[in-house]
């Protein structure tokens, strides 16, 4: 019978070959529009088996909210996001969580400090200061949502939570401990995926295809994902699926997709949407895990 361990979430996990994890307690600092965190269990069937941990990189592309990241807090990673207050916040933990901690025991669920924050001058801020407002802004704006309009300017209103964790100080600790010696970086998955070699396991969590003309979410940058970026990803994933890297990918169940993808192997997966407006928007959908391999 396999030993078992504590995974990211506090679950007992099997330690089956391809387990990946070490020992971590941390879970995703935010709350990110297509968060994985509902699907975790369903992809603990699909990581691949062959993968060493101790002897290759995981990378992580499209890193929102991290909740693969933490669920398998692999020994070497190398995470980004296009995002950059995100990933300042993801380098504030890492380097500083003290003094993060410090800077959000300041701020209070209130809407007129909510505005206050939210109409702050970035540029003008510290890293700390920055990676503090973000996650403020996320705990308690309408559906602890991040979106930004076309220049970039966080626009959700404020959400009246009765009493949001503003600072989770047990849980930032265990993020920073989880991020010790994670390569960080800001840019575009292409230009991060070059780095991937033979042997890495790399899973993409891209901003989904729209399945109709109103599902589809854009606000997770100034710019959005459109046909030419799921091309230029797909072509991504071929070049380095020729390279050796194993490849686990997301997205929307739409025919568009599967096209992309019809020389891999594409599995139908079932989620419920955590994040929509309309609550009869929040069933459970399907979506495709796409891989380079068998387990
Ligand atoms: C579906 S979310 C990832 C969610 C994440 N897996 C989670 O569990 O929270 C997609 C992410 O891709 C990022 N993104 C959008 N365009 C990008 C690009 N061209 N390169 C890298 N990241 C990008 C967005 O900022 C967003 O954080």
């Amino acid at each position: 019978m396999s030993p078992a361990v504590r995974s990211s979430a506090g679950r007992l996990a099997a330690v089956t070959p391809h387990a990946i994890a070490r020992l971590a307690n941390a879970s995703p600092f935010l709350k990110w529009a297509g968060g994985k965190s509902r699907l975790l269990q369903t992809f603990d069937r699909y990581f691949p088996a062959s993968f060493n941990s101790t002897k290759n990189r995981y990378f992580e592309s499209f890193i929102g909210g991290g909740a693969v990241f933490f669920h398998l807090s692999p020994h070497k990673a190398v995470i980004s996001d296009l995002n950059p207050e995100l990933i300042n916040c993801y380098t504030v933990i890492k380097d500083n969580v003290e003094e993060l901690i410090v800077a959000l025991r300041k701020h209070k669920n209130d809407k007129d400090h909510f505005y206050r924050v939210r109409a702050l001058d970035t540029d003008k801020l510290t890293p700390v200061e920055r990676a503090a407002r973000l996650i403020f802004l996320n705990k308690t704006c309408f559906n602890g949502l991040y979106r930004v309009n076309s220049r970039g300017q966080f626009n959700v209103p404020f959400g009246r939570y009765t009493n949001p964790k503003i600072c989770d100080e047990l849980n930032l600790r265990e993020v920073s401990f989880a991020l010790a010696g994670v390569d960080i970086n800001c840019g575009p998955f292409e230009a991060i995926l070059k780095r991937a070699r033979k042997g890495d396991f790399i899973y993409l969590d891209p901003p989904y295809q729209p399945v109709s003309a109103t599902s589809n979410f854009t606000g997770y940058t100034a710019t959005c994902f459109g046909n030419s970026d799921q091309e230029r990803l797909a072509d991504v994933a071929r070049i380095l699926s020729k390279r050796g890297c194993l490849i686990m990918l997301s997205n929307s169940n739409a025919d568009f997709v599967r096209d992309l993808y019809r020389d891999f192997r594409i599995e139908t997966v079932h989620t419920s949407r955590a994040i929509n407006c309309k609550a009869d928007r929040r069933g459970r959908i399907a979506e495709l895990l796409i891989m380079n391999y068998e387990n």
